[in-house]
């Protein structure tokens, strides 16, 4: 049975700000709650061509025009390659007791061939330094960054990508795995199947309709065949995956068309991934409405071969949750066309959701980051009631959740941004609501360490706890950061008091 999830309450036009969840009291955490920082391997490293690194599809998806703003690529990003020492000290000063990153497929196997010593010697410092920090290591190992000659021979279309991802995952889990506790498999698997081969926004920019799915699935078959063999190596690892969920949220609550939008919505970006993960099976209205959409002249859906889903669906030890707003979505033409005031990149894109193409995505006027993203930390708490009612779940992490914000240093040196404090604090007043309401969380991780590659916003767009210099690569702790780190020491956010912010 497919559970459609609809909201009891419409939050339409009214608005809802952060202030509606109770700021004036202290909320603790459990006391073996982990804090931590999250990076990707693209984001931050540069050395795009160091010690045997090979392109990826983003070194690749940067050089067409209008794909990245003012064309910026990751060649360089925040120099983490040769500064990983230094940059370990800082989140040991941030009082993070974990780290999470994801390792670059094209340094570890370079264009997917033989494994490269000395690619993965990096992840080896880089796991010694933490361990000798006494920060606990976690690895993502799909970032987004597919080695560009696996793109080539069809990127995730190709089933025969997921296998070769399974390769390389066991390379690096025979290279690190007595001394990294949790693994996860892919980042935000929606962003790569349906952003990657459906819009066109993200690497490898193609966009061919149904290809999203296929890509979709042979992503979720990578997943579980990785999960599948570390997991009869070591039954002692933490296995899991990290997906971008959304809260689909009907513009008009009583609107047939808009409600019909939010099912949709929720199809594609949640129920498509948690549905094969947790309970085996693709939801039966997403097959619905794309059944008349074939791959190769085939329905779509033949591309799941007999076995696939019960390797999808390998029980987990952790879902990664990663979250920063939810959608408000209309079946109906917007009546205007929405200005967020953010400057795009211009490489024309598609809708990244097959056979759903006309739902539109209303502004509900609420409070935006500097991104254009919605800020609504409600979203949150409904969305983890939501995993705990609907799905057998297994503890959840906050994997990413943060804020972009154009933060300029002041004169002397220090960086003020109490927007994003204001975002942090009401979103883990939201995961603490759901927590009370017996939802299994186990950790925060902020995104980002670092100001960073932020995709095709290129260096436009800071996430980052620290600011980067990125003429001088020095790096400053924002005035959150300080916030966040007396957070993560003691496990308690403070009653937010916007005048006594640092
Ligand atoms: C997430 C990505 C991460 C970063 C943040 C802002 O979708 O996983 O790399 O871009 O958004």
């Amino acid at each position: 049975m497919t559970t459609i999830h609809t909201p009891t309450s419409h939050p339409g036009q009214s608005g809802q700000h952060p202030s509606r969840i109770d700021t004036g009291t202290a909320v603790e955490f459990p006391a073996d709650f982990r804090w931590g920082a999250a990076t990707a391997a693209y984001q931050i490293e540069g050395a795009a061509d160091l010690d045997g690194r090979r392109p990826c599809i983003w070194d690749t998806f940067a050089t067409l025009p209008g794909a990245v703003l003012a064309g910026d690529n990751g060649d360089v990003a925040c120099d983490h390659y040769h500064r990983m020492p230094q940059d370990v000290a800082l989140m040991k000063r941030l009082h993070l007791d974990s780290y999470r990153f994801s390792t670059s497929w094209a340094r570890v196997h370079p264009d997917a061939g033989p494994l490269n010593p000395a690619g993965v010697d990096f992840y080896q410092r880089l796991v010694d330094e933490l361990l000798g920090h006494d920060i606990r290591p976690w690895l993502t190992l799909y970032h987004w960054d597919l080695p560009q000659t696996l793109e080539d021979a069809g990127g995730w279309t190709n089933r025969d990508t997921a296998y070769r991802f399974a390769d390389y995952a066991l390379s690096l889990y025979d290279a690190l795995g007595d001394r990294v506790p949790t693994w996860t498999t892919m980042n935000e698997p929606w962003c790569s199947a349906f952003l990657g081969y459906t819009s066109g926004r993200h690497a490898p920019g193609r966009q061919e309709g149904v290809a999203g799915l296929v890509a979709a699935h042979h992503l979720l078959l990578g997943h579980g065949l990785v999960v599948d063999e570390l997991r009869r190596r070591d039954t002692s690892l933490d296995l899991g995956i990290t997906l971008n969920l959304t809260v689909a949220d009907p513009f008009r609550a009583r609107d047939d068309a808009d409600r019909d939008a939010a099912r949709r919505i929720d199809g594609l970006q949640n129920r498509v991934f948690l549905d094969p993960l947790l309970r085996g099976s693709y939801p039966a209205d997403v097959v619905a409405d794309t059944a008349s959409m074939p791959w190769l002249g085939r329905p779509w859906q033949e591309v799941v071969a007999d076995g696939d889903l019960d390797l999808i669906a390998t029980p987990l030890d952790l879902l990664g949750v990663n979250y920063y707003r939810g959608d408000c979505v209309s079946g109906r033409p917007l009546e205007k066309p929405e200005d967020d005031g953010v400057t795009h990149p211009t490489r024309p894109a598609g809708s990244p959701f097959p056979g759903s193409e006309h739902v539109t995505f209303p502004s509900r006027g609420l409070p935006r980051t500097d991104i254009g993203w919605e800020i609504q930390p409600e979203g949150l708490t409904r969305l983890l009631v939501r995993l705990h009612s609907d799905y057998k779940v297994p503890p959840i992490y906050i994997t990413e959740n943060g804020a972009a914000f154009h933060d300029v240093p002041l004169p002397d040196g220090t960086v003020h941004d109490p927007e994003r404090l204001a975002y942090l604090d009401a979103h883990l007043r939201a995961i603490r609501v759901a927590m009370d309401a017996g939802v299994d969380v186990r950790g925060y991780f902020q995104w980002s360490l670092l100001d960073n590659y932020e995709w095709g916003y290129g260096y436009a767009q800071r996430f980052g706890m620290v600011h980067v210099d990125y003429a001088t690569q020095q790096r400053t702790p924002k005035a959150s950061a300080y916030w966040f780190a007396d957070v993560a020491r003691s496990g308690v956010v403070p009653p937010y008091d916007a005048r006594a912010t640092p």
